[in-house]
């Protein structure tokens, strides 16, 4: 169901940017809404971006022979704004995503904004957006910057020419269980990444690689895949959209970052989080036998947020988790980084931008 009340009318100017936009704002899912503007900025290979400029949002035109659409040469990140009760409104931590765009675009060999180009931009374009930034409590507005190769190549090689867009959309939950706990699969056959390969950097490719996992899991009835290493096949990777965290009494472990796993911003941003609640917090290999008896079981992601996992199917045994799938400490952890990133607590780490 569109939650749009008149989708035909979309403001034409700024002036409108401070009021709400007529939507229903208690039904929002993760499904593109589309809004008022977008961002583009272009560049040659071998140069550097200079001027970009907000656009009406609408769809993009492509050379047939794209280096994006033929070789897949494209990154993107995702980060949100919230809106505070006082109406200002909050970016957490857009300078993280601008650096790990910085590192993919390096492993793809195209060129990147700065971390000030990306970051202005990102904050330009919530702004011609405001109008679509959930009210406080609602949700927020998801920022999906993109770079790709858009210059036409037909020999394989980096495209002479690339774009870096930004699109925004108001979202609320990701998964359709809203907040309820999610159940995961892990799968035992299809791998996500691969040492050497591209698994650590946000391209595009990575998530049309999962899609077949993910497809055949909810078929099943599950909300997703968590996958495994494809060397020993035995330690936890991620999840298709996530990060993944056990919880065992105090200590919570992760995944470490080695090339084959994303690296969260929101994955960065709870190991902070959980250690300053006094919790032990370890990256390391993580053998997906642990799952057998963790007590807890949580993911996190920029779409995600923090998100409990009610059970897991591991060589076909069901493993539950938590009270209910709600466990204690994913509770804890999500309650003090949405409070943060809404403005509702102090920040102390310095980790949001207005
Ligand atoms: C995000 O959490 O922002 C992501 O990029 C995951 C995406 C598949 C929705």
């Amino acid at each position: 169901k569109s939650p749009f009340k008149n989708a035909a009318v979309l403001s034409d100017s700024y002036s409108e940017a401070s009021e709400l936009a007529d939507i229903e704002w208690d039904n929002l899912g993760f499904g593109l809404l589309p809004t008022d503007y977008m961002y583009m900025m272009k560049c040659s290979q071998g140069g550097n971006f200079s001027k970009g400029e907000l656009q009406r949002f609408g769809n993009i035109e492509l050379n047939p022979s794209a280096g994006v659409l033929n070789y897949g040469q494209g990154l993107f990140e995702g980060l949100k704004a919230y809106r505070k009760e006082d109406g200002n409104i909050l970016l957490f931590r857009p300078e993280e995503n601008a650096l790990r765009m910085r590192q993919g675009a390096e492993r793809m060999c195209m060129p990147a904004p700065t971390v000030d180009q990306f970051v202005e931009a990102v904050k330009e374009t919530v702004l011609a957006n405001k109008r679509w930034v959930p009210p406080p409590g609602k949700g927020s507005l998801y920022i999906r910057p993109l770079l790709m190769g858009s210059g036409a190549v037909l020999g394989l090689a980096p495209a002479p020419e690339y774009t870096f867009l930004i699109y925004v959309s108001p979202v609320g939950n990701y998964f359709k269980e809203g907040v309820a706990p999610i159940n995961l699969i892990v799968e035992h056959e299809l791998h996500r990444a691969t040492p050497g390969g591209t698994g650590g950097v946000k391209t595009i490719g990575n998530y049309a690689a999962v899609l077949k996992a993910q497809s055949a899991a909810k078929a099943k009835g599950y909300s997703d895949v968590l996958y495994l290493d494809c060397v020993h096949k035995k330690y936890l990777e991620e999840v298709s959209s996530c990060n993944i965290f056990v919880v065992k009494g105090n200590v919570i472990s992760t995944p470490a970052i080695k090339g084959t796993i994303l690296p969260g911003i929101t994955r960065k941003s709870i190991i902070d989080v959980a250690r300053s609640q006094g919790f032990q917090v370890e990256e390391r290999f993580v053998p997906v036998d642990e799952l057998l008896d963790a007590d807890e079981v949580f993911c996190t992601g920029t779409a995600v947020v923090v998100s409990p996992v009610g059970s897991i199917t591991y060589k076909g045994k069901r493993v539950p988790y938590g009270v209910d799938g709600f466990g204690a400490v994913a509770q804890q952890l999500y309650s003090v980084l949405t409070r943060l990133q809404m403005g509702l607590i102090d920040d102390k780490m310095n980790w949001t931008v207005e």
